[in-house]
């Protein structure tokens, strides 16, 4: 065990003992939603003397600690006492094991992006910080790469894009590879070879109690893992399928229009680019936002076009877009590593930064726009960013992507149960924190939105995808019908019967 300059362990034990108010025995695991008052007594030089040489623990305070307990949102953040960083599977392991002896929760992060406010649960556990497992190794064949449970999404593109591959990545280059496909893992490969879930060969994963195992097709733990992993447990590293780059470049083209242009842009993209007519290679991300340097008071609408293997968009689908008499349109051609830093998804991007802001949303999947619906968003958001201008760095985003590989997998074959919704709403509230009032009428706007797109599919069921939820979802909600959350109940009282990964999404 290496201790790091930055741990100093009398510091660290006495502000234990101050918080040790009652004996381990009278805490735990049983209970992890209890808002406890007492906290049992670790000791961190044991645990330190059960893990690998370079392994870290971070008290809080230090450098590493502040660095490793960062969010993305700090809206209902997880509370840590200790932060360690495991350097191999078995330190996960030894972490796990330790922390069930003394009763004290624990919970992996990576990059910090999760949002749900399920998390909140987690109060002064060991937090598990993924950071130094970020290994991509591309087989021989170069039909599959090992991705480690740590690593950005940023670090496997670019390797693999270096060797002529791809994975099925996301959008976004500081979000955790795994974190995202544990939920299902949209991406714009999508289109062409199913979700992130459908790439999976195999996860090394440590469970529950400890034991290392490796989960794959033919174990009953692998259909949980695609949609409902963050229940089961800590994946150290991943075998992911991986395919030939076939298409260096990708046309980009967004579309800025005004308000006025509401009802035009969403039936067009309801005429064009339903489910069954969206082009495997085209991939559309919508967004309502201020863009002061186009209008000052008015929120504008920017739609983003991609396609794959082009100089520019095939005429009939840039027709479709310019046709709406965009205030403004920027065209790029992209390589696919290169593409998130036009899709303002790259590190040095807004949506990349851990500043302290409050993030959340209330998102839904969908099959069609409902066109006075979004009028109806439109001028809610409007209104909203009037009345309330700490609100206005909130976007109404929008995922607009193609579903023929996603649909080409069975249903029944993974617990990700939405793979008939191609549009996934995630309207973004953004602000810094300032008080209950303002957090109150971030969660007025952040729900009607959610009422608002419901109300306009004319279902009775919400749908929401894992990874964007809020927290306040039902199990029908984020994981579908009654036949598949049985059987996420029945693998979890089997595997988690202590409900240890219980603060994402919990199957309860
Ligand atoms: C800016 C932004 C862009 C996004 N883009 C996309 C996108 O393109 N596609 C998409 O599908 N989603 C996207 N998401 C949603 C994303 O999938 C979730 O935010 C996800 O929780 C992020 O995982 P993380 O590991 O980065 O974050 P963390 O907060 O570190 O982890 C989130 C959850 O995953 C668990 N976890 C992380 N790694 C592991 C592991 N190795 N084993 C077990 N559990 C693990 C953690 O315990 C936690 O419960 C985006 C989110 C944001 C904020
Ligand atoms: C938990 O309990 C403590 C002590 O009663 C209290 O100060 C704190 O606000 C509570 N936290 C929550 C989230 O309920
Ligand atoms: C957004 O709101 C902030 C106050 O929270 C304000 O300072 C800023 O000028 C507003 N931006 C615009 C474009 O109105």
């Amino acid at each position: 065990m290496w201790l790091s300059k930055r741990f100093k362990v009398a510091a660290l034990l006495t502000s234990w003992a101050a918080n040790a108010l009652c004996s381990s025995s009278d805490v735990g695991f049983l209970s992890p939603h209890k808002n406890t008052t007492c906290y049992p007594k670790l000791n961190v030089e044991e645990l330190a003397a059960r893990l690998s040489p370079h392994a870290e623990i971070y008290e809080p305070g230090s450098d590493g600690f502040i660095e490793g307990t960062l969010r993305w949102s700090a809206y209902h953040a997880p509370t840590v006492s200790l932060v360690v960083v495991p350097r191999n599977e078995e330190d996960v392991a030894e972490t796990i094991k330790f922390a069930n002896e003394f009763k004290s929760p624990f919970f992996a992060v990576n990059t910090g992006h999760g949002t749900i406010t399920s998390q909140r649960k987690m109060r002064r556990g060991i937090e598990i910080w993924l950071d130094e497992l970020r290994t991509v190794d591309i087989s021989e064949d170069g039909k599959t790469a090992v991705v480690g449970g740590g690593a950005l999404t940023k670090t496997v593109a670019e390797t693999l894009f270096a060797a002529g591959k791809q994975a099925v990545t996301g959008f976004c280059e500081c979000v955790g590879l795994l974190g995202a496909s544990l939920g299902g893992g949209l991406s714009i490969l999508q289109g062409k070879h199913g979700l992130a879930i459908d790439q999976f060969v195999s996860l090394r994963t440590v469970l529950a109690d400890g034991s290392i195992t490796t989960i794959d097709e033919d174990s009953e733990l692998f259909w949980a893992m695609k949609g409902a992993g963050h229940n089961f447990g800590i994946v150290v590293s991943a075998t992911y399928k991986i395919h030939d780059v076939e298409h260096q470049n990708w046309a980009f083209t967004a579309f800025t229009y005004a308000g006025e242009a509401v009802e035009d842009i969403f039936q067009a993209l309801n005429d064009n680019f339903r489910a069954d007519q969206q082009p495997a290679d085209v991939v559309i991300a919508v967004a309502f936002e201020l863009l002061p340097q186009v209008d000052p008071e008015n929120p504008v609408i920017i739609v983003l076009v991609i396609q794959e293997g082009k100089d520019a968009l095939d005429p009939v689908f840039a027709e479709v877009f310019t046709n709406l008499n965009p205030l403004a349109t920027q065209t790029e051609i992209m390589p696919f590593d290169k593409l998130p830093i036009v899709l303002y998804a790259n590190l040095e991007a807004g949506p990349c930064q851990r500043v302290g802001l409050n993030y959340f949303r209330h998102p839904q999947s969908i099959k069609e726009y409902n066109v006075a619906s979004q009028r109806e968003l439109y001028e809610l958001f409007t209104d909203t960013i009037r009345a309330v201008p700490a609100l206005n760095g909130s976007q109404i985003l929008i995922d607009h992507f193609p579903t023929q590989g996603v649909q080409a997998i069975a249903s029944e074959s993974a617990a990700y149960p939405h793979r008939d919704k191609n549009i996934y709403f995630a309207p973004t509230i953004a602000y810094m924190p300032d008080g209950p009032e303002l957090d109150k009428e971030a969660m007025k706007f952040s729900s009607r939105i959610r009422e608002i797109v419901h109300k306009g599919t004319g279902e009775d069921k919400r749908s929401a995808y894992v990874n964007y939820a809020f927290g306040d979802e039902s199990l029908p909600e984020l994981f579908g019908e009654p036949w598949r959350i049985e059987r996420l109940r029945e693998l979890k009282e089997k595997y988690d019967p202590y409900g240890r990964f219980n603060f994402y999404a919990p199957i309860e």
